[in-house]
């Protein structure tokens, strides 16, 4: 594979969001946890637990359970609907995805120190013609890259809080996981009323195919 071919609808777009823009998303986020809080999702077939703790806003949430890999419309402890995605999240998504549809699911993704997420493709979604679309807050992760092969090479960067990445074109269906946080690399968490800090990712999808759109 080549670096174009590589790089190809890959978007890093570092310190998006200012310091004051992440505070107030944090806060906003505190409440929305307390509607629909984070829970462990289990990995198809085997049951083991991830080791990032999830919710979702939307009008779909992004689900793993022994059954498999779903968008789902209900928080699968409390049985009420999703929250609405946060309107800083709209923003970003209009400012950056290039897609005239919005999105339909944010993925929130709470990685305590330890955890850390696999190699994977986001490809539970309808459509691969909108872009995955997401933001960090917290302390920093080591990102890998790929590409459309699970075997083949990957790179790794650094996501700071604040960071927006796309991975759009090619690079929608390439593998990518996050090797590890950086436990106590940012204070953002901790001075919004979040005492052990953390990584939180916050991905927007577009789930479903909106009318019009070829298939
Ligand atoms: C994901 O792929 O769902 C999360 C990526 C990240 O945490 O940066
Ligand atoms: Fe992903």
């Amino acid at each position: 594979m080549t670096e174009a071919e590589f790089a190809e609808g890959f978007r890093y777009l570092p310190g998006y969001l200012d310091a004051e823009a992440q505070a107030a998303l944090v806060a906003e986020l505190r409440a929305l946890l307390a509607e629909a809080p984070l829970y462990r999702p289990t990995m198809p077939r085997s049951g083991r637990p991830f080791s990032v703790r999830m919710t979702n806003a939307g009008s779909h949430g992004w689900f793993s359970d022994k059954t498999g890999y779903r968008y789902v419309t209900h928080h699968p402890k409390t049985g009420q609907p999703w929250p609405a995605i946060p309107a800083a999240m709209e923003r970003i998504w209009a400012e950056v995805a290039d897609y005239p549809a919005g999105p339909e699911c944010c993925l929130i993704n709470f990685y305590e120190p330890e955890a850390r997420m696999g190699l994977h493709r986001d490809e539970d979604e309808e459509t691969f013609a909108a872009p995955v679309v997401s933001l960090s807050l917290g302390d920093s992760a080591v990102f890998r890259l790929g590409g459309a092969q699970r075997r083949g090479p990957t790179r790794s960067l650094k996501l700071h809080s604040g960071d927006v990445m796309i991975l759009s074109g090619a690079a929608r269906r390439a593998y990518h996981g996050v090797d590890r946080v950086l436990g106590g690399s940012s204070r953002l968490l901790a001075q919004n009323g979040w005492p052990d800090g953390g990584r939180i990712n916050l991905t927007l999808r577009r789930v479903t195919r909106p009318a019009g759109e070829a298939g």
